[in-house]
């Protein structure tokens, strides 16, 4: 459980399109955590055309992992700013390899609660091909399941490069292939949660486990 005081340290992981930025927006909008989400820092340096988006582009496009050396060094930096050691953090898409989960390790960085969305492989791509982003407000759409509110919404949005069948799929084999060790690594405060319902009820899922952790903080500062 976290320590007494201490702001909430939380990692959210899953597949691809599984719904964690998503469930993000919704957590980061009740409990006020720093969102730290490695594929928008990468997209946004990217479109800025830095050095960093420079060298992680072809990767992202291609649905592949961007070296570690260039991601670790991006979220240590970003975990070592005092809005996170206030507010707490919500990491998303890291750790993503077992040497990501060593360069947390050897920071003696772990998370309280480490969250995992569980949904079925044929529902991943589907939602990955359907998938619109809106570049003013952030905000997550999909073409059947949550088509845009107004006609001026909709001519604005925007397809993520690597949302096509083919690219999804691939970017399903990477996770395969490394979300087992990560997993294991933090089997203590694991929990799998059913991601293949209506985003309200994996949020009330989602918040029921982190406000129990709030209140045991809370709970254990009243005690010392
Ligand atoms: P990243 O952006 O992290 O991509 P991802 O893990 O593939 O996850 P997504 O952003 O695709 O999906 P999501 O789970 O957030 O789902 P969303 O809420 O949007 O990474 C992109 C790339 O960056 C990587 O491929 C890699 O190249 C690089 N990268 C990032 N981190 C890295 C790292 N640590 N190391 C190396 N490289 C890294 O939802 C998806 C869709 O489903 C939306 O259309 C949404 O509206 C819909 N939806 C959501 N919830 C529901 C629901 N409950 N029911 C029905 N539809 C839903």
């Amino acid at each position: 459980n976290c320590a007494a005081g201490e702001p909430l340290k939380v990692m959210i992981s899953g597949p691809p399109a599984s719904g964690k930025g998503t469930q993000c927006r919704m957590i980061v909008s009740d409990y006020g955590l720093v969102h730290i989400s490695t594929g928008d820092i990468l997209r946004a340096e990217v479109s800025s055309g830095t050095e960093i988006g420079k060298n992680a582009k072809e990767y992202i496009d291609n649905g592949k992992l961007v070296p570690d050396e260039i991601v670790t060094n991006m979220v240590m930096t970003r975990l070592s700013l005092p809005d996170v050691k206030e507010r707490g953090w919500l990491l998303d898409g890291y750790p993503r390899s077992y040497s990501q989960v060593q360069s947390l390790e050897g920071a003696n960085i772990k998370p309280d609660v480490y969250i995992v969305l569980d949904v079925p492989d044929e529902i991943l791509i589907n939602r990955c091909v359907g998938r619109r982003m809106d570049p003013v407000s952030g905000k997550i759409y999909h073409l059947t399941n949550f088509p845009p509110e107004t006609d001026e919404i909709s001519a604005r949005l925007i397809t993520r490069r690597d949302d096509t069948q083919e690219k999804a799929e691939s970017r399903l084999d990477t996770y395969k292939s490394s979300a087992e060790a990560i997993l294991a690594t933090y089997s203590d405060v694991l929990k799998k949660i059913d991601g293949n319902r209506p985003k309200r009820a994996i949020f009330e899922e989602i918040d029921s486990i982190l406000h129990q952790f709030q209140v045991t903080a809370e709970r254990s500062l009243v005690d010392t």
